[in-house]
């Protein structure tokens, strides 16, 4: 059996997947060409990449928060 594919939330920020492991296709099952250059491909999950449904760096002026990050600080005593 292969391996599972690992889909890495990072901090406050994108998911990653291994560009190798990947096609992303839209609503109609037409397939995206995936950004150059990278061997990870970066999903947006803030909403405010200019270039979805891929990361464009765009979380980091936003301040976003990832729910798990935000759930861990919450736990956290004052
Ligand atoms: S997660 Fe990076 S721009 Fe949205």
């Amino acid at each position: 059996m292969a391996e599972p594919i690992v889909i890495r939330c990072r901090e406050n920020g994108p998911l990653v997947v291994p560009r190798a492991a990947v096609r992303v296709v839209d609503h109609e099952g037409n397939e995206l060409p995936l950004p150059e250059g990278k061997e990870l491909v970066a999903l947006c999950r803030c909403g405010q990449s200019s270039t979805k449904p891929f990361c464009d760096g765009s979380h980091r002026a936003a301040g976003f928060r990832a729910c798990e990050t935000v759930a861990r600080n919450d736990e956290r005593p004052a």
